[in-house]
Protein backbone atom coordinates (compact mmCIF):
# COMPACT_ATOMS: atom_id res chain seq x y z
CA UNK A 1 0.00 0.00 0.00
CA UNK A 2 2.16 2.62 0.76
CA UNK A 3 3.01 4.04 -1.94
CA UNK A 4 6.19 6.45 -1.98
CA UNK A 5 6.12 5.61 2.00
CA UNK A 6 6.11 9.16 3.77
CA UNK A 7 8.02 10.64 0.63
CA UNK A 8 10.90 8.46 1.20
CA UNK A 9 13.08 10.09 -0.15
CA UNK A 10 15.90 10.55 2.22
CA UNK A 11 18.65 13.16 2.31
CA UNK A 12 22.17 12.18 4.29
CA UNK A 13 23.52 15.59 5.36
CA UNK A 14 27.31 15.85 4.40
CA UNK A 15 30.01 17.12 6.77
CA UNK A 16 27.13 17.63 10.30
CA UNK A 17 29.53 16.95 13.34
CA UNK A 18 27.64 16.57 16.37
CA UNK A 19 29.56 18.66 19.16
CA UNK A 20 27.35 16.59 21.41
CA UNK A 21 27.58 13.38 20.19
CA UNK A 22 27.68 9.55 22.09
CA UNK A 23 30.68 8.86 24.35
CA UNK A 24 30.87 5.35 24.58
CA UNK A 25 28.70 5.27 27.43
CA UNK A 26 25.66 6.78 25.58
CA UNK A 27 26.62 10.42 27.05
CA UNK A 28 26.60 13.20 25.30
CA UNK A 29 30.26 14.44 25.39
CA UNK A 30 30.52 17.03 27.75
CA UNK A 31 32.54 20.19 28.36
CA UNK A 32 35.77 20.12 30.18
CA UNK A 33 37.08 23.01 32.10
CA UNK A 34 40.95 24.22 30.78
CA UNK A 35 43.19 22.97 32.95
CA UNK A 36 44.26 25.98 35.47
CA UNK A 37 47.67 27.40 36.59
CA UNK A 38 49.60 25.59 39.63
CA UNK A 39 50.88 22.72 40.76
CA UNK A 40 49.13 19.22 39.49
CA UNK A 41 46.92 18.82 43.24
CA UNK A 42 45.31 22.34 41.95
CA UNK A 43 44.08 21.48 38.57
CA UNK A 44 40.79 20.66 38.29
CA UNK A 45 38.40 19.50 36.41
CA UNK A 46 34.61 19.84 36.58
CA UNK A 47 33.14 16.94 38.39
CA UNK A 48 30.67 14.74 36.64
CA UNK A 49 27.85 16.36 37.98
CA UNK A 50 28.75 19.86 37.66
CA UNK A 51 29.58 18.60 33.79
CA UNK A 52 26.05 17.36 33.44
CA UNK A 53 24.38 20.67 34.59
CA UNK A 54 26.58 22.42 32.55
CA UNK A 55 25.38 20.44 29.20
CA UNK A 56 21.92 20.55 30.00
CA UNK A 57 19.49 21.57 27.94
CA UNK A 58 16.12 23.30 28.31
CA UNK A 59 14.02 21.58 25.71
CA UNK A 60 10.19 22.81 24.82
CA UNK A 61 8.32 19.93 22.73
CA UNK A 62 5.07 20.20 20.96
CA UNK A 63 2.72 17.04 20.96
CA UNK A 64 4.61 15.31 23.77
CA UNK A 65 2.07 12.32 24.54
CA UNK A 66 2.54 9.47 22.01
CA UNK A 67 4.95 8.84 18.95
CA UNK A 68 8.32 10.84 18.04
CA UNK A 69 7.32 14.01 20.91
CA UNK A 70 7.14 11.80 23.53
CA UNK A 71 10.08 9.39 22.30
CA UNK A 72 12.13 12.16 22.58
CA UNK A 73 10.88 13.57 25.77
CA UNK A 74 11.98 10.53 27.27
CA UNK A 75 15.28 10.12 25.91
CA UNK A 76 16.15 14.21 26.63
CA UNK A 77 15.16 13.50 30.52
CA UNK A 78 16.87 10.17 30.62
CA UNK A 79 20.24 12.45 29.13
CA UNK A 80 19.70 14.96 31.84
CA UNK A 81 18.03 17.43 29.85
CA UNK A 82 14.72 19.99 31.37
CA UNK A 83 11.92 19.05 29.34
CA UNK A 84 8.81 20.98 29.08
CA UNK A 85 6.11 19.57 26.76
CA UNK A 86 2.25 19.40 25.50
CA UNK A 87 -0.26 18.01 24.34
CA UNK A 88 -4.36 17.43 24.83
CA UNK A 89 -4.21 14.39 26.31
CA UNK A 90 -4.01 14.63 30.38
CA UNK A 91 -3.86 10.88 31.08
CA UNK A 92 -0.86 10.03 28.40
CA UNK A 93 0.59 12.86 29.79
CA UNK A 94 0.76 11.94 33.20
CA UNK A 95 2.09 8.78 32.19
CA UNK A 96 4.86 10.37 30.97
CA UNK A 97 5.58 12.36 33.61
CA UNK A 98 5.68 9.33 35.91
CA UNK A 99 8.31 8.21 33.57
CA UNK A 100 10.68 11.01 33.83
CA UNK A 101 10.14 12.31 36.79
CA UNK A 102 11.39 15.45 37.67
CA UNK A 103 12.88 16.38 34.75
CA UNK A 104 9.97 16.49 32.64
CA UNK A 105 6.47 18.81 32.90
CA UNK A 106 3.55 18.47 31.03
CA UNK A 107 0.49 20.96 30.62
CA UNK A 108 -2.09 20.23 28.58
CA UNK A 109 -2.23 22.77 25.94
CA UNK A 110 -4.22 22.47 22.63
CA UNK A 111 -1.78 24.11 19.99
CA UNK A 112 -4.47 25.77 17.71
CA UNK A 113 -5.48 27.57 20.45
CA UNK A 114 -3.15 30.81 20.77
CA UNK A 115 -4.20 31.99 24.35
CA UNK A 116 -3.62 28.97 25.97
CA UNK A 117 0.08 28.09 23.75
CA UNK A 118 0.83 31.58 25.58
CA UNK A 119 -0.48 31.20 29.05
CA UNK A 120 1.86 27.69 28.62
CA UNK A 121 4.96 29.84 27.13
CA UNK A 122 4.64 32.68 30.30
CA UNK A 123 3.92 30.44 32.52
CA UNK A 124 7.44 28.03 31.61
CA UNK A 125 9.25 31.32 31.12
CA UNK A 126 8.63 32.59 34.89
CA UNK A 127 9.20 29.16 36.60
CA UNK A 128 11.55 27.52 34.16
CA UNK A 129 12.98 29.77 31.88
CA UNK A 130 14.13 29.96 28.39
CA UNK A 131 14.15 27.31 25.84
CA UNK A 132 17.28 26.34 24.24
CA UNK A 133 16.02 24.05 22.42
CA UNK A 134 11.89 24.30 20.68
CA UNK A 135 10.48 21.54 19.03
CA UNK A 136 7.39 22.11 17.45
CA UNK A 137 6.35 18.38 16.42
CA UNK A 138 2.58 18.39 17.28
CA UNK A 139 0.41 17.02 14.01
CA UNK A 140 -2.04 15.12 12.56
CA UNK A 141 -2.72 14.01 9.19
CA UNK A 142 -5.76 14.30 6.91
CA UNK A 143 -7.81 10.75 6.92
CA UNK A 144 -6.23 9.21 3.36
CA UNK A 145 -8.09 9.95 0.08
CA UNK A 146 -8.17 12.64 -2.83
CA UNK A 147 -8.18 16.14 -1.81
CA UNK A 148 -11.50 16.68 -4.08
CA UNK A 149 -12.97 14.40 -0.84
CA UNK A 150 -11.73 15.96 1.72
CA UNK A 151 -13.66 17.75 4.38
CA UNK A 152 -13.85 21.06 4.64
CA UNK A 153 -13.48 20.68 8.54
CA UNK A 154 -11.06 18.14 7.61
CA UNK A 155 -9.02 20.68 6.02
CA UNK A 156 -8.87 23.48 8.53
CA UNK A 157 -8.10 20.93 11.46
CA UNK A 158 -4.78 20.15 9.23
CA UNK A 159 -3.91 23.53 8.60
CA UNK A 160 -4.68 24.60 11.99
CA UNK A 161 -2.88 22.31 14.29
CA UNK A 162 0.23 21.56 11.38
CA UNK A 163 0.48 25.10 10.36
CA UNK A 164 -0.99 27.63 13.07
CA UNK A 165 -0.30 25.55 15.61
CA UNK A 166 3.75 25.88 14.86
CA UNK A 167 3.19 29.70 14.57
CA UNK A 168 1.29 29.84 17.96
CA UNK A 169 4.28 28.26 19.41
CA UNK A 170 6.82 30.09 17.46
CA UNK A 171 4.95 33.70 18.66
CA UNK A 172 4.88 32.12 22.22
CA UNK A 173 8.13 31.19 22.80
CA UNK A 174 10.84 33.00 20.03
CA UNK A 175 10.66 36.62 21.60
CA UNK A 176 12.54 35.24 24.60
CA UNK A 177 15.02 33.48 22.63
CA UNK A 178 15.21 35.98 20.46
CA UNK A 179 16.13 38.53 23.60
CA UNK A 180 18.77 35.98 24.63
CA UNK A 181 20.01 35.74 21.09
CA UNK A 182 20.18 31.55 21.86
CA UNK A 183 18.46 28.89 20.47
CA UNK A 184 17.41 26.51 18.15
CA UNK A 185 14.00 26.16 16.51
CA UNK A 186 13.01 23.28 14.51
CA UNK A 187 9.97 22.43 13.18
CA UNK A 188 8.99 18.77 12.48
CA UNK A 189 8.33 18.60 8.67
CA UNK A 190 8.49 15.50 6.52
CA UNK A 191 9.35 13.72 3.51
CA UNK A 192 5.95 14.66 2.06
CA UNK A 193 7.05 18.24 2.90
CA UNK A 194 9.91 17.99 0.01
CA UNK A 195 7.87 15.46 -2.06
CA UNK A 196 4.03 14.46 -2.68
CA UNK A 197 2.01 11.37 -2.93
CA UNK A 198 -1.50 10.80 -3.51
CA UNK A 199 -4.02 10.70 -1.02
CA UNK A 200 -2.52 12.96 1.45
CA UNK A 201 -2.72 16.27 -0.35
CA UNK A 202 -3.82 17.98 3.01
CA UNK A 203 -0.79 17.30 5.26
CA UNK A 204 1.16 17.90 2.29
CA UNK A 205 0.17 20.86 1.40
CA UNK A 206 0.74 21.74 5.63
CA UNK A 207 4.03 20.42 5.61
CA UNK A 208 5.49 21.85 2.46
CA UNK A 209 4.05 25.27 3.96
CA UNK A 210 6.50 24.30 7.20
CA UNK A 211 9.52 24.09 4.37
CA UNK A 212 8.65 27.79 3.46
CA UNK A 213 7.81 29.21 6.94
CA UNK A 214 10.91 27.54 8.39
CA UNK A 215 13.12 29.11 5.78
CA UNK A 216 11.97 32.63 6.08
CA UNK A 217 12.09 32.60 9.73
CA UNK A 218 15.63 31.68 9.68
CA UNK A 219 16.37 34.61 7.20
CA UNK A 220 14.69 36.93 10.23
CA UNK A 221 16.44 35.67 13.11
CA UNK A 222 19.67 37.18 14.78
CA UNK A 223 22.98 35.54 14.68
CA UNK A 224 23.42 33.02 17.39
CA UNK A 225 20.56 31.13 16.22
CA UNK A 226 19.14 28.56 14.21
CA UNK A 227 15.77 27.27 12.51
CA UNK A 228 15.38 23.85 11.05
CA UNK A 229 12.76 22.04 9.03
CA UNK A 230 13.38 18.66 9.97
CA UNK A 231 11.79 15.08 7.98
CA UNK A 232 12.17 12.75 10.76
CA UNK A 233 11.95 9.53 8.63
CA UNK A 234 9.91 6.97 8.63
CA UNK A 235 8.84 5.67 12.48
CA UNK A 236 6.13 3.41 13.15
CA UNK A 237 3.74 5.83 14.73
CA UNK A 238 0.13 6.21 14.91
CA UNK A 239 0.05 8.85 12.17
CA UNK A 240 2.26 6.24 10.13
CA UNK A 241 -0.40 3.37 10.95
CA UNK A 242 -3.28 6.18 9.73
CA UNK A 243 -1.46 5.68 5.95
CA UNK A 244 0.23 2.58 5.96
CA UNK A 245 -1.85 -0.11 8.28
CA UNK A 246 0.17 -2.69 9.57
CA UNK A 247 2.82 -2.35 7.16
CA UNK A 248 3.99 0.51 9.72
CA UNK A 249 5.54 -1.83 11.45
CA UNK A 250 8.39 -2.31 9.34
CA UNK A 251 9.77 0.31 10.05
CA UNK A 252 11.44 1.25 13.72
CA UNK A 253 10.16 2.35 16.74
CA UNK A 254 9.48 5.78 18.06
CA UNK A 255 11.95 4.28 21.15
CA UNK A 256 15.32 3.37 18.60
CA UNK A 257 14.34 6.68 16.48
CA UNK A 258 14.36 9.12 19.83
CA UNK A 259 17.74 7.68 20.89
CA UNK A 260 19.33 9.10 17.43
CA UNK A 261 17.39 11.91 16.96
CA UNK A 262 17.98 13.02 20.26
CA UNK A 263 21.21 13.29 20.06
CA UNK A 264 21.32 14.56 16.29
CA UNK A 265 18.91 17.29 17.74
CA UNK A 266 21.12 18.49 20.31
CA UNK A 267 24.04 18.89 17.80
CA UNK A 268 22.49 21.41 16.08
CA UNK A 269 23.44 25.03 16.43
CA UNK A 270 23.55 28.30 14.45
CA UNK A 271 25.26 27.26 11.65
CA UNK A 272 22.38 24.49 10.34
CA UNK A 273 20.20 27.92 10.54
CA UNK A 274 17.61 27.50 7.59
CA UNK A 275 19.16 24.31 6.52
CA UNK A 276 16.09 21.35 5.51
CA UNK A 277 17.34 18.63 7.49
CA UNK A 278 16.38 14.78 7.51
CA UNK A 279 17.30 12.38 10.86
CA UNK A 280 20.82 10.26 9.67
CA UNK A 281 18.46 7.38 11.51
CA UNK A 282 15.67 7.57 8.94
CA UNK A 283 17.82 5.56 6.56
CA UNK A 284 17.99 1.83 7.60
N1 LIG B 1 5.82 9.04 12.04
C1 LIG B 1 6.42 9.35 10.89
O1 LIG B 1 6.86 8.45 10.16
C2 LIG B 1 6.55 10.78 10.46
C3 LIG B 1 7.09 11.02 9.19
C4 LIG B 1 7.24 12.33 8.76
C5 LIG B 1 6.89 13.37 9.60
N2 LIG B 1 6.34 13.12 10.82
C6 LIG B 1 6.02 14.27 11.68
O2 LIG B 1 6.55 14.03 12.98
C7 LIG B 1 5.71 14.65 13.96
C8 LIG B 1 5.26 13.62 14.98
O3 LIG B 1 4.50 12.64 14.30
P1 LIG B 1 4.06 11.27 15.00
O4 LIG B 1 4.20 10.24 13.96
O5 LIG B 1 4.71 11.13 16.31
O6 LIG B 1 2.49 11.56 15.20
P2 LIG B 1 1.48 10.95 16.27
O7 LIG B 1 1.94 9.64 16.76
O8 LIG B 1 0.14 11.04 15.65
O9 LIG B 1 1.59 12.00 17.50
C9 LIG B 1 1.17 13.32 17.31
C10 LIG B 1 1.35 14.09 18.60
O10 LIG B 1 0.84 15.42 18.38
C11 LIG B 1 -0.10 15.71 19.43
N3 LIG B 1 -1.11 16.64 18.94
C12 LIG B 1 -1.95 16.48 17.88
N4 LIG B 1 -2.75 17.54 17.78
C13 LIG B 1 -2.41 18.41 18.76
C14 LIG B 1 -2.88 19.68 19.18
N5 LIG B 1 -3.89 20.29 18.54
N6 LIG B 1 -2.28 20.27 20.24
C15 LIG B 1 -1.27 19.68 20.90
N7 LIG B 1 -0.79 18.46 20.56
C16 LIG B 1 -1.36 17.84 19.51
C17 LIG B 1 -0.67 14.36 19.84
O11 LIG B 1 -1.15 14.37 21.17
P3 LIG B 1 -2.70 14.50 21.61
O12 LIG B 1 -3.50 13.71 20.64
O13 LIG B 1 -2.70 13.99 23.01
O14 LIG B 1 -2.98 15.96 21.53
C18 LIG B 1 0.58 13.49 19.75
O15 LIG B 1 1.33 13.62 20.95
C19 LIG B 1 4.58 15.31 13.17
O16 LIG B 1 4.90 16.65 12.92
C20 LIG B 1 4.55 14.52 11.87
O17 LIG B 1 3.97 15.24 10.83
C21 LIG B 1 6.17 11.85 11.26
Amino acid sequence: MPRSAFGVKVIFVQGIRLPNSPTASGWPKLPVAPPREGPPFARHHFSLEKRRVFAMKKIVITGASRGLGRALALEFARGGHAVAGCARSQAALDKLAAKTGPQGRFAVVDVCDPQSVEHWASELRDQWGVPDLLINNAAVINTNGPLWEAAVDEFSRVIDVNIKGVFHSIRAFAPAMIARRSGVIVNLSSGWGRSTSPDVAVYCASKWAIEGLTRALAQELPAGMAAVPLNPGIIDTDMLRSCFGSNASAYPSPQAWGISAARFLLGLEERHNGQPLTVPSAVE
